[in-house]
């Protein structure tokens, strides 16, 4: 087990480039199974979650090369057409394997997914715009497999109840080749499920975008490409927070300010600044910080990702904040920790008519086991503590407070945040971070 040692309280200064998308380069490793073609994607981040991916193209029957930032698939074959449990249910994009198994094997088994501990996460949605489409899809509790199969997935007009990220992306997936025309209606938004739909029609496929309509003319077959996929807005919006609370002294490259518009809204209106300098952009507050009120909701709306280091930012703030958490059931898992360190944050329950059109997830009345919204009470100056990464975003929620905390703070369950984050630790050191990895054993 790793545990991060953070010295808080030192100014950070120096360049830090974006990597490539997290939530992008696990999606086109599953694409690339839908040809037998060689392809190369570039811009990848060298992470947990995309060694896990390239594990199960592996395991499918695809060989995979890495050299630096950059992975070159082939899939042959389909050799596997069981996704296993224990490297399946370390990720949530392990689920969308369903696709190319269908598309070229007919068949597939794979355990229900994982991912973080922020909520139930079912892939209901998934499974019913792929049955639309002639799967047959049975979920066996016995095994903890759904297993499906298909004769031939076909195209079909399909509008989804209620958002969803890797819904709209499992159905692309499926649709790219199937024969005749798939509409599908009420799709998801974000800036990532388009740079997997530039990514298919580089290999040939016919996909375009009306708003939440989606238009996908069924293809014969896919051919290779080389492809660099986008930057993570999750990182960036990390890094912006990062700066603007130690000094202003980042200079961060590798963006597109123009898929950050919900993020750069409210930081504007928390007292934010940024600037750009050739190909940085600098990240700094100029007067005292203001307090806001946030509500999380899909693109184009602020992103859920992001609301944990928004609270941390809050906590900074005069005054009192709110942030309302409507896409996941549970993502506060950070607020613990920050308590840990002399944040004062009390959880509420904002009362709302329309619950289950609000929510994004499945919303069960009966169900109060869970927080919907916080009030961040600032400014509170943190101090050290010995904390636990509970899930991926709250890990760098927790390693930014550390970062300003003073003292020394210890961080548990490093694993979570190397899943979606590429060096961390060398990354901070080179811009004058106390921080080290120790191992535990
Ligand atoms: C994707 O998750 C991202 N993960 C998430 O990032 C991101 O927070 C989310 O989209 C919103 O943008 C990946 O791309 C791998 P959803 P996903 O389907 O697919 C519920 C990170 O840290 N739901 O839009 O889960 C679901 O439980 C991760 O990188 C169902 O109930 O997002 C959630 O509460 C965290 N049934 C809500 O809907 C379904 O079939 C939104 O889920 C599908 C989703």
């Amino acid at each position: 087990m790793k545990k991060l040692i953070v010295n808080g309280g030192k100014k950070l200064k120096g360049e830090i480039a974006i990597s490539g998308s997290k939530n992008v380069a696990l999606k086109v490793l599953v694409a690339a199974c839908l040809t037998d073609e060689e392809v190369t994607i570039r811009n990848v981040p060298l992470i947990g979650d995309v060694n896990t991916m390239i594990d199960l193209v592996g395991w499918i029957g695809g060989k995979v090369k890495v050299k630096g930032n950059t992975i070159t698939v082939r899939v042959e074959k389909i050799r596997n057409t069981i996704i296993p449990l224990e490297i399946g249910a370390k990720t949530r994009a392990s689920s969308m394997f369903l696709a190319p198994l269908l598309c070229r094997a007919k068949r597939a088994k794979i355990p229900n997914p994982g991912g973080c501990r922020i909520g139930a996460r079912p892939i209901d949605r998934h499974i019913e715009g792929l049955r639309k489409m002639g799967a047959s899809i049975v979920y066996d509790s016995k095994d903890g497999f759904f297993h499906a199969k298909t004769s031939d997935l076909h195209a079909c007009t399909y509008k989804f109840e209620k958002n969803t990220h890797t819904g709209t992306e499992t159905m692309i997936l499926a649709s790219v080749r199937a024969k005749g025309k798939t509409v599908i209606e009420n799709a998801a938004l974000e800036p990532e499920i388009d740079d997997l739909i530039s990514f298919l029609n580089s290999m040939g496929g016919k996909i375009r975008r009306v708003g939440k309509t989606i238009i996908i003319e069924g293809v014969e077959k896919l051919h290779g490409t080389s492809y660099s996929i986008m930057f993570d807005r999750n990182e960036t919006m990390t890094f912006a927070i990062a700066s603007a609370l130690t000094g202003g002294g980042l200079y961060l490259s590798n963006i597109d300010l123009s898929k950050l518009t919900s993020f750069l809204d409210i930081y504007r209106k928390a007292g934010g600044k940024w600037e750009e300098e050739n190909d940085f952009i600098r990240f700094y507050m100029s007067s005292r910080l203001l307090p806001t009120d946030v509500v999380t909701k899909p693109h184009p709306g602020f992103m859920t990702d992001w609301q944990g280091p928004w609270a941390l930012f809050m906590t900074q703030a005069e005054g009192d904040s709110t942030i309302h958490e409507s896409v996941y059931e549970n993502r506060f898992g950070y607020v613990s920790e920050l308590r840990k360190m002399g944040a004062n944050i009390d959880y509420f329950d904002p009362k709302i008519k329309n619950a289950d059109e609000f929510y994004n997830f499945n919303f069960n009345p009966k169900d109060n086991s869970y927080h919907h919204a916080i009030r961040v009470h600032g400014r509170t100056r943190l101090h050290n503590a010995v904390l636990q990464i509970s899930d991926l975003r709250a890990g760098a929620t927790i390693l930014l407070a550390a970062l300003i905390a003073k003292g020394q703070s210890v961080l548990y369950g490093v694993e979570q945040l190397e899943r979606g984050y590429e060096n961390m630790e060398g990354r901070l050191k080179r811009v004058g971070a106390d921080i080290r990895v120790k191992d535990e054993n």
